[in-house]
């Protein structure tokens, strides 16, 4: 019965998701979903609701709904209801999927359960490291942002309303959002991953600057 509704939705989100161009597709979904799992194997979370959070936490994201923080949860309670999924499950899965964003480096974003520390720690380790590198370019290139510029410096957004209109180059966003992940996981296993795609992050940007100057 589970395993029925973890594939329906499974098959709703690759459909609604394969053709997406920002870094949000649905192989963003793939990865997150089998990150959640592995970590929720090791944290004996209830498997059922971190893998229908992890396949629909990105189904209707603000970011390209005019900001709009409620069109996510909604769209993906639409889905559950529409699979038969238990109401208990739904509503634990909807508070995930509506309180799972980051939302500024001066913005805390505490998850109430387990099984929503493990999803959001999938989905900001996804966000991080090589791939998550490729993920921001695809992502600032989608919304005609310049990879870089010297003259513009990072800020630090103290609300969630401010990070929403940001529209800075792609690099700043390294220093807005991503070099502060690894500090902000749940889960000792997403702390050490982490911390190994941190490192890469850091070296990437050591050598972007170098050949930025010329000096390498
Ligand atoms: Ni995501």
């Amino acid at each position: 019965m589970s395993d029925n509704i973890i594939n329906n939705i499974k098959i709703v989100v690759e459909k609604k998701l394969e053709g997406e161009g920002s870094g949000h597709d649905w192989w963003h979904i793939f990865r997150v979903w089998n990150l959640a799992k592995h970590l929720a194997d090791l944290e004996n979370a209830d498997q059922q609701v971190v893998e229908l959070a992890a396949l629909l936490h990105d189904i209707a994201d603000w970011k390209f709904h005019d900001g709009d923080e409620s069109a996510g949860p909604r769209e993906a309670r639409r889905c559950l209801d529409q699979a038969g999924a238990d109401p208990v499950i739904t509503d634990h899965v909807c508070e995930i999927v509506a309180t799972i964003s980051y939302k500024g480096a001066g913005v805390a974003t505490p998850m109430k359960t387990l099984e929503g520390q493990v999803v959001q720690d999938a989905d900001r380790l996804d966000a991080i490291g090589a791939v998550g590198i490729a993920r921001t370019f695809a992502y600032g290139g989608h919304k005609d942002r310049l990879m870089y510029h010297p003259d513009e410096k990072p800020h630090m957004h103290q609300s969630f309303e401010e990070y929403k209109k940001n529209s800075g180059h792609t690099i700043n966003h390294f220093y807005e959002k991503l070099l502060l992940l690894k500090d902000r996981m749940n889960t000792s296993e997403a702390k050490k991953m982490a911390e190994e795609r941190h490192r890469f992050m850091q070296q990437y940007l050591d050598q972007f600057f170098l050949e930025w100057d010329g000096k390498a």
